[in-house]
């Protein structure tokens, strides 16, 4: 395959020298406006480039020390954290850090450092709806499909999941289902790819996947490849590289990921990549960013281009990660 790879031309490989230095410079562009418009999403930003530089095969391009540092200032004393110091807690940020400090092997610094486990334990778990089983985003009660995956995520993460009613989440999933097997952001909602991930992924963390009807759903995200070869979202909506994330790793959980055309993809995403600077955008020819950068690179793992370290369809963390946490 290497050889193969070799001999096509640099818009048809992946730029892994380009995608590191891009998201290694994301830290350094303090002065530029856009640094400032996105410090709501800082902590996440931080997850989305860590877990692309671990796929990629560079795991140390950002400073360890710094990193860990830099995830603790944006710790609150009731244990969640915000997306950045001085911002208020919110279930996303909390989320990114625990998988940050996971993916680092970092936790003992937050144990020690930090306000420990068990409050980020019970930050998490104090947002479940004891009505409805799902989660809130933060205190002020937004509730969101989101949110639930996020919480299973990081507790089962922490070896925390007996914080929660697991039963009653799956509840609520499941009453997000619909009539063509997919699931939207709360029950009765429309099926949406982003949705359908962050059900599957939760039923998959509960052990639950006997729930979803495999075949439907398989073939509704299925049905969302584009003759471009990207996936889209819905129905009717254009293509977008962070769908091949979110209904490629859905298809991989219920073991249909090979329901689509998976060299069409590749190519795809590929043409994406802004080759000399570095980044992946959401279609070819538009403004690369950190977020459509990290799903282009875990849709190709997922799809085996060859070089990348393998995801993990549920946890969007590195196989390895997980395999060394969860020993699955
Ligand atoms: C579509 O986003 C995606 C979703 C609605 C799912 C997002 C899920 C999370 C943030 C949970 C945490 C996820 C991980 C991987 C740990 P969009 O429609 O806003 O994207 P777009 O505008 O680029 O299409
Ligand atoms: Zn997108």
């Amino acid at each position: 395959m290497a050889a193969v790879q070799e001999s096509l031309p640099n818009e048809l490989q992946l730029a892994v020298d380009a995608h590191v230095k891009y998201i290694q410079s994301l830290d350094t562009q303090k002065d530029d406006f856009n640094y400032w418009l996105t410090e709501h999403l800082r902590l996440n930003g931080v997850y989305w480039g860590l877990t692309a530089l671990h796929l990629l095969g560079h795991p140390d391009a950002l400073p360890r020390a710094e990193t860990i540092d830099f995830v603790l200032s944006c710790q609150h004393d009731n244990g969640g954290f915000g997306a950045a110091p001085g911002h208020d807690a919110h279930m996303l940020s909390t989320v990114s850090a625990v998988q940050i400090l996971v993916m680092i092997d970092a936790l003992d610094d937050l144990e020690k450092r930090g306000k420990g486990i068990a409050k980020v334990g019970k930050f998490i778990a104090d947002l479940q709806s004891r009505e409805t089983g799902t989660f809130a985003g933060d205190e002020w009660g937004e509730e969101d499909t989101r949110f639930l995956y996020g919480a299973l995520n990081a507790l089962s993460l922490l070896g925390l999941l007996h914080l929660v009613d697991v039963d009653k989440a799956v509840q609520h999933v499941a009453a997000c289902a619909n009539f063509d097997g997919g699931y939207g952001v709360c029950p009765g909602a429309e099926s949406h790819s982003g949705q359908i991930f962050t059900c599957v992924a939760a039923l998959a963390i509960a052990g639950r996947l006997d729930l979803v009807e495999k075949d439907k759903l398989g073939r509704w995200l299925s049905e969302r490849q584009l003759p471009s070869g990207g996936l889209n979202g819905r129905p009717e909506k254009d293509e977008d590289v962070c769908y091949s994330w979110w209904v490629l790793s859905s298809l991989e959980i219920i073991g249909r990921a090979h329901w689509i055309d998976r060299q069409k993809l590749v190519d795809f995403i590929l043409r994406c990549q802004d080759v000399e600077l570095g980044g992946i955008s959401d279609r070819p020819g538009d403004m690369v960013d950190v977020w459509h950068t990290l799903f282009g690179i875990t849709g190709l793992s997922l799809l085996g281009y060859p070089g990348l370290e393998p995801v993990d369809p549920v946890y969007c963390l590195p196989k390895k990660t997980i395999q060394r946490v969860l020993g699955k």
